[in-house]
Order: structure tokens, then C-alpha cells, then sequence
């Protein structure tokens, strides 16, 4: 397990471009779990990422030391990871692909900016369309597909279990299940593969007389699924969740900690799916993706993936990637794979 930056200080430092809701809500709960020794935010509005900044500051002697400033791209020198929250959110009744069209701006502006203070580190994408985007990344950075990451359907497979869990009234810990495919309206539930305590859901629901017919599980599947939607209803925006599972993909870098969370990666030849990103049960290291886990899954799942990937695929054909400022070669590092076939 790595706890030490290769110099041997405790210094990680995470650059997070875009502090607005998820940006924000993700630098709070990063200063509480400790694990970055520097933090800096950067957005288009400065006031806003001063204010922001400021408020972090003052929770410092209540939390845990670390050096929290405002900063510009210049400032993603030497960051270990690079967390992209900046762009449009959805608002009441809007799809994440209805922001494609603005959020690729503003990639093609802020990613060739990022790489050329920093290739070396990982880029971890949360802005949606996340999986669009983080193939974007992908393109406009020229890192290897290892080292740019979407937060993909970690929030999914979080609201997933959390309501799984609350049915089965068990710590949804304790409960595994996974979305995959699309961060949004075509996201995969893995029902065949769901468990508790290694035992089949089905296996476990008949020995406690808890079965979950089909249309509860159809109702579970709606809730995942429009679960953002329900949230900025209520209350404009989502994001804490989503920041809990931005710091847990950091842990897992920066502790080289080898969990498996379902990030947005390269696929390439599963199920006949090839050059998208979308989100399987990957393995992060410090190195970012070691692995992705190319699951079994039952014929209507395998279907259900394959449409996934044809309404992103979809959308990655519209795609006007043309980076603003000229792109610099990235070489790969040591620990980087070959890369992929794309
Ligand atoms: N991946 C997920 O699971 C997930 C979950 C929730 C939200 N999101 C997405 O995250 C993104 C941010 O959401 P939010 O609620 O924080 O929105 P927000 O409007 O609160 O914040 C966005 C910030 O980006 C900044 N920004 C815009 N253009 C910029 C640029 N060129 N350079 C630097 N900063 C720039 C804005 O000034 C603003 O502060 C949205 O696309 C949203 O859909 C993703």
C-alpha cells in the first residue's frame, strides 16, 4: 500500500478545476478524510472558488492540516490527481446529454491547459456527460486511457445499493451490486450478479422470505435511474454523494489500494463494444485503472449494455473535439500499460 509520494513527503496534492457544487462539497469531504496534503480550487469564477477556499480554511483546525488555496491551471504542477467538476450542472428536467453541447467547450478549452502543467498526473471527470466527456479527456489530454478516469457509475452503484440495501434492512456495505454502462438514463443494473455475504440475492431473499418480485425490481431500477433528477427537484443539484465517491476513487489512488469501484474507461472488445467509455467494475491503483472486470453477464443484460453503448456511441459521433490551445505529447510512464486497442 502506498501512504508516501515517491519524494517520501505526505504531500498529495489534488487540483479540482470547477468548485462549484460537486467541486466544493468533493474539497470538504477530501480535507476530512485526511488524505490530500494540498488542495487547490480552481474555476472560472474566482470569487466564488475564493469563498469557497475561505470557508475550507476555517475547518482546518476542527479537521486536518492541509494547504487549501485559490489557484489558477497553473496549478495542477505536480497535482497526483486532477478532479474536472467545471462546466454546466443539469437543471430541473434536463438529460446530462442535453449539456454536452456547452461541457465540450469547455473541455476543449480546459484540458489541453491542464496537460500543459501537468502530464503526468491522473484525471479524474465528473462533469456530465461524464462518460462523453471523460473520452473527451481522454483525447484532448493524449494520456494513456489508464490514467484518465470517469466517476462514472460509482454514484449509481452507491444509490443502487444503498436502496437495495434499505429493502433488505441490512449495512449497505454488506450488500454488492453493481450498475454499469451509461452514467445516465441507460445505466445497467446487475441483478444476476447481485450478492450478499457471497450468497445469491435470489439464494439469500428465499432463506430469509424476502423475494423481490419484478416489478419491485423494475421500481428499484427507476429509482437508480432517476434518482438525480428527483434530488434537483427537490433541491437544484446533487452532490454529496457523488463527492463521497470522488474521495473514494482518490483513497484508492493514492493509497494504491486496488478497490474495485465502476469507474468510466476505454472498452475495448467486450461484448463487441469498442474505443467508448463507459463504466464496468474496474481496479484503481496508483497507477489509475490496472484492470477493468469484463463481468458475465445473462442475455438481457448483455442487451441492455449494448444499447447502453449505442446511446453513447451515439453522442460520441457528435462530438466536435477541437482542442483550443495546440496539444503537447504525452509519454507514457512507468507503470502505464501498453495502450489500448482503440
Ligand atoms: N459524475 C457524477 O456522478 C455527477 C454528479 C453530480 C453532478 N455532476 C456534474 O458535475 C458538473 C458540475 O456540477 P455542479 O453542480 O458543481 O455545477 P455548478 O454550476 O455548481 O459548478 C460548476 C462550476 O464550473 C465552473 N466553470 C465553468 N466553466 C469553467 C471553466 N472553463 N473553467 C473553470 N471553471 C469553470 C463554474 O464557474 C462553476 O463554479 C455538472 O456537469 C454536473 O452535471 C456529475
Amino acid at each position: 500500500m502506498k501512504h508516501f509520494k515517491r519524494d517520501n513527503s505526505l504531500a498529495f496534492r489534488i487540483a479540482i478545476v470547477g468548485a462549484g457544487n460537486v467541486g466544493s462539497t468533493f474539497a470538504y469531504a477530501l480535507l476530512l478524510s485526511g488524505l490530500a496534503g494540498e488542495i487547490v480550487l480552481i474555476d472560472a469564477d474566482k470569487e466564488r472558488a475564493e469563498g469557497e477556499v475561505m470557508d475550507l480554511n476555517h475547518a482546518l483546525p476542527l479537521a486536518r492540516p492541509a494547504r487549501v488555496w485559490q489557484g489558477n491551471l497553473a496549478d495542477c504542477t505536480g497535482a497526483d490527481v486532477i478532479v474536472v467538476s467545471a462546466g454546466a450542472a443539469q437543471s430541473k428536467g434536463e438529460t446530462r446529454m442535453d449539456l454536452l453541447k456547452h461541457n465540450i467547450a469547455v473541455f476543449n478549452e480546459i484540458i489541453p491547459a491542464i496537460t500543459r502543467y501537468n502530464c503526468e498526473g491522473i484525471l479524474l471527470i465528473a462533469t456530465n456527460p461524464v462518460d462523453i466527456l471523460s473520452y473527451a479527456a481522454w483525447k484532448l489530454s493524449g494520456f494513456p486511457a489508464n490514467r484518465v478516469i470517469g466517476s462514472g457509475t460509482v454514484l449509481d452503484t452507491a444509490r443502487f445499493r444503498s436502496i437495495l440495501s434499505n429493502r433488505l434492512n441490512l449495512d449497505p456495505r454488506n450488500v454488492h451490486s453493481y450498475i454499469i454502462g451509461e452514467h445516465g438514463d441507460s445505466e445497467v443494473p446487475v441483478w444476476s450478479l447481485a450478492n450478499v455475504a457471497g450468497m445469491p440475492l435470489e439464494d439469500y431473499c428465499m432463506s430469509l422470505g424476502c423475494e423481490i418480485g419484478k416489478e419491485e425490481r423494475e421500481e428499484i431500477n427507476r429509482q437508480v435511474r432517476d434518482a438525480a433528477y428527483e434530488i434537483i427537484a427537490r433541491k437544484g443539484a446533487t452532490h454529496f454523494a457523488v463527492a463521497a465517491g470522488l474521495v473514494r476513487i482518490v483513497e484508492s489512488i493514492l493509497r494504491s489500494q486496488n478497490s474495485i469501484l465502476t469507474v468510466s474507461n476505454l472498452i475495448s472488445g467486450y461484448y463487441d463494444i469498442n474505443n467508448i467509455y463507459l463504466s464496468l467494475p474496474a481496479i484503481i491503483n496508483e497507477h489509475g485503472v490496472r484492470n477493468l472486470l469484463e463481468l458475465n453477464l445473462n442475455f438481457k443484460e448483455q442487451r441492455a449494455l449494448q444499447e447502453s453503448a449505442a446511446e453513447i456511441r451515439a453522442n460520441l459521433d457528435l462530438l466536435d473535439i477541437h482542442p483550443l490551445i495546440p496539444l503537447r505529447r504525452v509519454k507514457p510512464l512507468h507503470g502505464d500499460p501498453e495502450p489500448r486497442a482503440e
